[in-house]
């Protein structure tokens, strides 16, 4: 009896949990798009694609920039079927080549003649180099969407008011910005082992709270704002590199206490949409509210100097 009792409770208290901190708060904005471009980056899975089937369902022109051309255009036509909309568009983007990053955002300015909104989605979680020899997640969940934001500021700005969104994640906490290794190994850190490759993306999701700081202040003045955010945990693909065996164990936990895509990509939308917030450009947000961030997520001085690294590891300055 007592057992059953004690069962009866975790039942509970589990279900309460998953309905109310697991599910969290949805987007509320009815902001309408028609007429407006929007690029998702990583936008064929995970919460990219369920936050470009919201916004073509607004009615925006959405770009998939993805770097798969099979995966994109597999998430064309699902985005397309599923929004009923005729506006999304497939570009070949791979943020893990400044080439590549270069490339994609040539063709973007010939062919499209706007952007609203530009959202710096696609991430990884897994150790590498780049094709210029940056550490992967330090460039790709970085550095090419530096290089990105920088070569399409300008067509924002024509388009004010629009808007920057960078998915980080609440593991920023955790980062650190390691100059000496990032000048001599172009990586926030050395190593292959499961502490460390947590400890190198928390790094980069530090890298993306920075840029958005450092970003909202070389933005005053126009009519483009900026916000990072956590999206929440989210049963996606992001641990794919993971041990086969600890995603097994792992996958009955996901499934229950992680989000599902369409609610890890609420804080995106509202990030995105929501009309108010363009004073808290800069801030940070999760479960679509504002977050106080720790002082080495909002530090003047190591923002401007990881923005000027930046400059120069993708050939800007
Ligand atoms: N999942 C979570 O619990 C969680 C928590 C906090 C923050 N986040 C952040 O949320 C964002 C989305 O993650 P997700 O959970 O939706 O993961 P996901 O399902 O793995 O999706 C990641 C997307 O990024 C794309 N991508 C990876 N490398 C790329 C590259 N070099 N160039 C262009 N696109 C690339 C992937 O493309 P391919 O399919 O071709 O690989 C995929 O479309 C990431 O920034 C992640 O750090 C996730």
């Amino acid at each position: 009896m007592f057992l059953l009792l004690v069962l009866g409770v975790v039942i509970g208290v589990a279900y309460i949990y998953r309905e109310i901190i697991v599910k969290g708060k949805k987007c509320t904005s009815k902001t309408k798009l028609h007429g407006k471009t929007v690029i998702v980056t990583g936008s064929n899975t995970g919460i990219g694609k369920t936050t470009a089937i919201d916004l073509a369902k607004r009615g925006a022109r959405v770009i998939l920039a993805c770097r798969s051309k099979q995966r994109g255009e597999a998430a064309l036509e699902e985005i397309s079927r599923v929004s009923g909309s005729s506006q999304v568009v497939f570009m070949q983007l791979d943020l893990g080549s400044l080439k590549s990053v270069r490339s994609f955002a040539e063709n973007f300015l010939k062919s499209e003649p706007r952007l609203d909104i530009l959202i710096n989605n696609a991430g990884v979680h897994m150790q590498g180099r780049t094709e210029d020899g940056l550490g992967l997640m330090f460039g790709v969940n970085h550095v090419g969407h530096f290089l990105l934001t920088n070569l399409l500021l300008e067509r924002l700005k024509e388009c004010g008011p629009s808007r920057v969104v960078n998915v980080s994640s609440t593991a920023h906490n955790f980062g650190k910005i390691d100059f000496d290794c990032l000048n001599t190994h172009k990586a926030l850190g050395l190593g292959t082992s499961f502490m460390e490759v947590l400890q190198y993306y928390s790094d980069s999701k530090l890298c993306n709270v920075l840029f958005t700081h450092e970003l909202a202040k070389r933005l005053q003045g126009t009519k483009v704002t900026c916000y990072s955010l956590h999206p929440g945990a989210i049963n996606s693909e992001l641990s794919r590199s993971q041990s086969s065996v600890l995603k097994f164990f792992l996958k009955p936990i996901t499934v229950y206490f992680f989000k599902n895509t369409e609610q890890g990509c609420q804080t995106t939308l509202h990030c995105a949409l929501q009309d108010g917030i363009e004073h808290l450009s800069g801030h940070y947000f999760s479960n679509c509210t504002v977050r106080e961030v720790y002082d080495k997520a909002k530090d003047d001085a190591v923002a401007k100097k990881l923005w000027e690294l930046s400059e120069r590891l993708c050939g800007l300055a």
